[in-house]
């Protein structure tokens, strides 16, 4: 339902696509993972019609998106990154007003509007002017309106950025909802767990580039299962903590010099973290804090890419923290980045004895 090819497209010399493949078959869930300036909404934008690519070539349902792009549109739904609602109209008169455009009848406008309004938990809200509405109402009668006629592809450009967990659980229950009734969806985030639940396959890009491809299991996989964080009690130790964690192979501990925190990543869980405990126990090195949690984005990027996400990255937020539901834009805390290459490449790593407790 998605084919792209070898797609270009600059903006000024500033190279925003340096050729992107992508192939999502029909009643899959294809996502596009990566940090800001990926080039994720570029992509969108050109399998959608907005923008023209410089080179390559996309087909859409059967369609070519720059010989036919009416043709793609009428198969298409598109939810973008910035929620686009009519403020000064009521959520219902939104979705009227979509449905009309799309040549419903009045009576058939009507009854679709208020299936919509229904199935996205508006119907309270229906009558009140969208402008008042918060962060995660308005994206789902934004998704609601992408889903107005019944698309046989969904576009859904950062669907949960902003979103407080529970608008994130509507949200992925309707995208699953939506592959339940055979939509191919496209679906672009910086989450990797959100990309774990929801894709069959993830596509990462960087700098416009693919820089991996696979199931989530294949790219966790490159990255270790999970990893143990720990923050020294005394800040001075944290060298030997890494070195204690070193020894207990394969993989390599990395330092955060900014957190001061020391991470590693793990095939074996909480049996795994009870011996790192163990051995900084018999080392005399204390430890304030202690986590164990699966790969983030930022952990995926360091595996592929051999290097963290670029300093003028703005960091990544994982899904989890409470964020306000008010947000008209992403919300963004401090991440953690971790230090610079003391990782191995991914690849290197493969062959590499279990750490076994
Ligand atoms: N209309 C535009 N004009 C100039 N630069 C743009 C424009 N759209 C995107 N870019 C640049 O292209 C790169 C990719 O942007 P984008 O596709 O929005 O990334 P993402 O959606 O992954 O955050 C970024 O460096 C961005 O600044
Ligand atoms: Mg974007």
């Amino acid at each position: 339902m998605i084919v792209a090819e070898g797609l270009t497209r600059s903006f000024g010399d500033r190279q925003a696509l340096a050729g992107i493949d992508l192939r999502a078959p029909a009643g899959t869930v294809l996502s596009l993972l990566g940090p800001n300036g990926a080039g994720k909404t570029t992509t969108v934008r050109i399998l959608t019609t907005l923008l023209r690519p410089d080179g390559g070539r996309a087909t859409v349902a059967g369609h070519d998106v720059g010989d036919a792009p009416e043709a793609v549109r009428e198969r298409i739904g598109l939810s973008g990154q910035y929620a686009a609602v009519d403020e000064r109209l009521t959520a219902r008169e939104n979705l009227y007003l979509i449905a009309r455009l799309y040549g419903m009848s009045r009576r058939t406008a009507r009854r679709r509007t208020g299936d919509l309004l229904d199935r996205f938990a508006l119907t309270e809200a229906a009558d009140r002017p969208s402008g008042n509405f918060s962060g995660g109402m308005r994206r789902r009668l934004d998704l609601a309106g992408a889903l107005t006629a019944r698309p046989a592809v969904v576009f859904l450009d950062e669907p949960t950025t902003g979103l407080d967990p529970r608008g994130r659980a509507d949200t992925w229950q309707a995208v699953e909802d939506l592959v339940a009734d055979g939509t191919t969806v496209l679906l672009t985030t910086q989450y990797l767990e959100e990309a774990d639940r929801l894709a069959d396959s993830i596509v990462v890009v960087d700098h416009g580039r693919v820089i991996a491809r696979g199931t989530a299991n294949e790219l966790k996989d490159a990255v270790g299962g999970e990893r143990i964080t720990l923050r020294p009690a005394e800040p001075r130790a944290v060298g030997a903590i890494a070195e204690v964690l070193a020894s207990l192979g394969p993989y390599r501990p990395e330092t955060d010099r900014r957190t001061g925190k020391v991470s590693v990543a793990t095939d074996h869980g909480a049996a795994a973290l009870q011996r790192a405990l163990a051995a900084l126990q018999a080392a005399h090195l204390d430890v304030r804090d202690v986590s164990l949690a699966p790969p983030t984005l930022d952990d995926v990027f360091l595996a592929l890419t051999g290097r963290p996400r670029s300093a003028d990255d703005p960091p990544a937020q994982e899904p989890g923290p409470p964020v306000q539901d008010h947000a008209d834009g992403p919300e963004r805390e401090p991440g953690e980045h971790h230090g610079a290459g003391t990782r191995q490449h991914a690849a290197h790593r493969r062959g590499a004895p279990a750490w076994r407790p």
